[in-house]
């Protein structure tokens, strides 16, 4: 009986793989997606990819291979990292103690800058957390086809890539 266990094999790859996602969790997928890339372009600073970069704001750290838990991740997106270049996204940060105990006087000259568009809402910060946790955490090196899933197929961005 060989057919069974080749479709015992294929339905456990389908459940771990991208078709076994939901019409739902594809669209919580593209919106986390959206704030990644364009509401507070976390990409500016961790690249495309979450892969990270030096640059502008510092050395912004992997999202691929980030240790954090999506809660101790949920905070830094809210508060940023006081003395770092990881701005803050909620805007009361800092206005109370929800950032770490702080207040803007406290923080002082480590007072984290604001995020680059404009503040996210609790639900948007919670998307562009698992959105990172969805497609970044974890992962090895980017592929051609996680490109093109960021960046759609009719740009010039993922030629590079292309084996
Ligand atoms: C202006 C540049 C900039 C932008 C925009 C930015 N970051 Fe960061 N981010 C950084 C830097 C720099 C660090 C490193 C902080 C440090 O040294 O601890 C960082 C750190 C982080 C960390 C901590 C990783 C770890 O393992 O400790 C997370 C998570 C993160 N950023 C997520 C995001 C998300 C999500 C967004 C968009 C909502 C975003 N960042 C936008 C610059 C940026």
């Amino acid at each position: 009986m060989i057919r069974p266990a080749i479709l015992a094999a294929f339905a456990l790859f389908a459940a771990g793989s991208a078709f076994a996602q939901t019409a739902e969790e594809k669209r919580a997928i593209d919106y986390g997606r959206e704030i990644f890339k364009n509401k507070a372009q976390c990409q500016f600073c961790h690249k495309w990819d979450g892969s990270g970069d030096q640059g502008y704001g510092g050395n912004a750290l992997s999202l691929r291979s980030t240790q954090l838990t999506r809660e101790q991740m949920a905070m830094v997106v809210k508060c940023g990292r006081p003395g770092t270049g990881m701005p803050y996204h909620d805007q009361y940060a800092y206005t109370d103690k929800r950032c770490y105990g702080m207040d803007r006087e406290m923080a002082g000259e480590n007072m984290p800058i604001a995020g680059i568009n404009q503040t996210l809402n609790p639900s948007e910060i919670q998307s562009v957390v698992n959105y990172v946790f969805a497609e970044y955490v974890g992962r090895g090196p980017s592929t051609y086809d996680e490109c093109v899933a960021f960046w759609g197929a009719d740009t010039k961005q993922c030629e590079p890539m292309k084996k």
